[in-house]
């Protein structure tokens, strides 16, 4: 099998401080992969340039595409990168604000994804916006009222809906559950592993909750100072780490 992601000696440096250096991973389709280390790991450095948020100075970072066979995302043109964007990629923000257009309606912020695939007719995506809205348990009285009329939780929950509803095969999540108060986290992670079953996604998501990683995450990889210093699977890595970083991040003596 062909991975969906192929990523090779990724590096990116803030003039001289490291963001992130000698990342290589392979992810395949239906494959969710956890990235946790500490406050300043490089963890968002990372996400961002694989997502194509941020050029990094080195390496490659090649998606099999639905037309062309697997291309490097980061020598293609922009507006190439920009549709892939738009199609089969999702990035979801930590904060919904960042994710959502706030002057927007709930059904249009969903809408707006869906016609930037080629959707037109109305009454169809206003019947797919709101069908949207019900699996991510938002009530569809509420298809027209605006993302600041509602709470943390339903925001990331809309900004996840407008993500999801062109069905992309691989969503970037930089601490999806990162801004809630914990009665809401435990919520949203379980409608997100719901939805990532059931959609057979691949998935990248960066947290530095380990309750996190178990839930959603395959595999994981753990940063320190930009660098990847373990990974593997899930549970083998959290129940019997192999470097000393990662039995500190385990054993939560580590402030993170
Ligand atoms: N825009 C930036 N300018 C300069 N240094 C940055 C910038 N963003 C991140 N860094 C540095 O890069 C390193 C990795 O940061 P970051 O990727 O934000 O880590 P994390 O997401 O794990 O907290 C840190 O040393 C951080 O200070
Ligand atoms: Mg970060």
């Amino acid at each position: 099998m062909t991975p969906l992601l192929q990523v090779r000696d990724l590096a990116k440096f803030y003039g001289s401080r490291r963001g992130c250096e000698g990342v290589s991973f392979d992810l395949y389709p239906g494959e969710v992969m956890g990235i946790v280390g500490e406050s300043g790991s490089g963890k968002s450095t990372l996400l961002s340039c694989l997502a194509g948020h941020l050029p990094p100075d080195r390496g490659e970072v090649i998606f099999d595409t639905h037309g062309h066979g697997p291309r490097d995302t980061l020598t293609m043109s922009e507006p190439e990168r920009r549709m892939l964007m738009r199609t089969d990629w999702a990035f979801v923000h930590q904060h919904a604000r960042d994710g959502l257009r706030m002057g927007v309606s709930a059904g249009g912020n969903v809408g707006e994804r869906m016609m930037a695939v080629g959707a037109r007719h109305y009454g169809d995506i206003r019947a797919q916006a709101i069908d949207w809205l019900g699996r991510v348990e938002i009530a569809a009285d509420r298809v027209d009222d605006k993302p600041q009329a509602f709470s943390g939780g339903m925001q990331q929950r809309l900004q996840i809906a407008r993500n999801l509803v062109t069905g992309p095969r691989l969503v970037f999540m930089d601490e999806p559950t990162g801004g809630l108060d914990v009665s809401v986290q435990a919520r949203l992670l379980d409608l997100l592993r719901g939805l990532v079953r059931e959609m057979g996604l691949s998935a990248i998501i960066v947290t530095h909750d380990l309750a996190v990683v178990r839930l959603l995450a395959d595999r994981l990889m753990v940063m320190k100072d930009g660098r990847v210093v373990e990974d593997g699977l899930t549970d083998q890595v959290l129940d019997d780490p192999q470097h000393g970083y990662t039995q500190l991040l385990v054993s939560s003596v580590l402030q993170v």
